[in-house]
C-alpha cells in the first residue's frame, strides 16, 4: 500500500537531518528514507548541471526504495534542481528554499540577511523568490563559503568555524539587519553559536518547520498520509563518514532510527 512507503528526503550531506528532525516531529508515524550525500558535498561550489545530474541520483536511489513522496532538504538542489525533478518523476517532490517572504514581511529595519551558498544565491529560482517578496527592502546577502566543509567535518565548534562566521555576520550587523535567513540545511546548526555572536534584535530564521508542515499537506492532499499509529522506521545512508552523520544525528532527535553506509 502506498500509504505505508517511506517519506525519501536527500541533502548534499547531514545538514538535511535538520529538515528529517521536523519532519519526524510533525509526521511521528511516517517512515522515513535519508541520503546523505557527504561524497559529493558541498554541492554550492558545482555547477548548475552537476547539481542536477546529483539529485537525479539521489532521486532515483530513493525511488529504489519505493518512497512515495520526495523532500529535496537541500536548498542548492531545490533551486537549481526540482524543477527538472517535478517535470521527469510522477512523484510529488517538497522543496527547501530561504525564506525571504516572512523575514521581508516582519522586518522593521527594511534590511535582511541571507546566509547561503553560492549555488543558491547564484540560482534563478532565488533570483524569482527575491524578486517576488523582496522588493521594498534591502538584502544582504551573503555566501557561507566553507560552512558545509566544516559541518560535513564535524568541526561546528572549531575556531575556524567562529571566524568564518564573525566575518559573515559583521557586514550584515553593519547593515542593521533585524533578520537573518538561513539559506541551507546544514545551518540550524549553527544557532546556537550564531545566537551568542548577534543581538537578541536579529531574528534568525530557516525553513525547517515550514517544510514539514508543507510534507504534511502534500501527502494529505495526495490521501497518502500512513495510517499507522506506531512510531515510523527511520533510515539514514551516507555515502561519507558513518560517525559524523550518527554524531550529528543523537544530539538532535527522540525518535529511534538506523544509521548506515551506502555506495549511490
Ligand atoms: N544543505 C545544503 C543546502 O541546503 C548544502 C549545500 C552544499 O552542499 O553546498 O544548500
Amino acid at each position: 500500500m502506498v500509504q505505508n512507503q517511506a517519506i525519501g528526503i536527500f541533502d548534499s550531506g547531514i545538514g538535511g537531518t535538520s529538515i528529517w528532525k521536523e519532519i519526524t516531529t510533525a509526521l511521528p508515524n511516517e517512515n522515513t528514507i535519508f541520503l546523505a550525500d557527504s561524497k559529493y558535498a558541498p554541492y554550492g561550489k558545482r555547477s548548475k548541471e552537476e547539481i542536477l545530474a546529483l539529485s537525479i541520483k539521489n532521486t532515483e536511489k530513493l525511488l529504489e526504495f519505493n518512497c512515495k513522496i520526495i523532500v529535496v532538504a537541500c536548498n542548492t538542489a531545490t533551486t537549481n534542481a526540482i524543477k527538472v525533478l517535478r517535470s521527469t518523476y510522477d512523484i510529488p517532490f517538497i522543496g527547501i528554499e530561504p525564506a525571504i517572504k516572512p523575514a521581508a514581511i516582519h522586518t522593521q529595519t527594511k534590511k535582511v540577511g541571507v546566509l547561503a551558498t553560492k549555488g543558491t544565491l547564484s540560482s534563478e529560482l532565488f533570483a524569482e523568490t527575491s524578486d517576488l517578496y523582496a522588493q521594498n527592502i534591502e538584502v544582504i546577502e551573503v555566501i557561507g563559503t566553507g560552512l558545509v566543509e566544516l559541518i560535513e567535518e564535524g568541526k561546528i565548534h572549531s575556531s575556524e568555524m567562529h571566524e568564518l562566521l564573525h566575518s559573515y555576520l559583521t557586514p550584515m550587523v553593519a547593515q542593521h539587519i533585524d533578520h537573518l535567513v538561513l539559506g541551507c540545511t546544514h545551518y540550524p546548526y549553527l544557532i546556537p553559536i550564531l545566537k551568542k555572536m548577534l543581538s537578541n534584535s536579529v531574528k534568525i530564521i530557516d525553513s525547517g518547520e515550514a517544510v514539514a508542515r508543507q510534507t504534511k499537506a502534500i501527502l494529505t492532499t495526495n490521501k497518502i498520509l500512513n495510517p499507522s499509529t506506531t512510531p515510523g522506521k527511520h533510515m539514514l545512508y551516507t555515502n561519507g563518514d558513518i560517525q559524523v552523520l550518527q554524531d550529528i544525528v543523537k544530539t538532535n532527535t527522540a525518535v529511534t532510527y538506523a544509521v548506515e553506509g551506502l555506495d549511490f
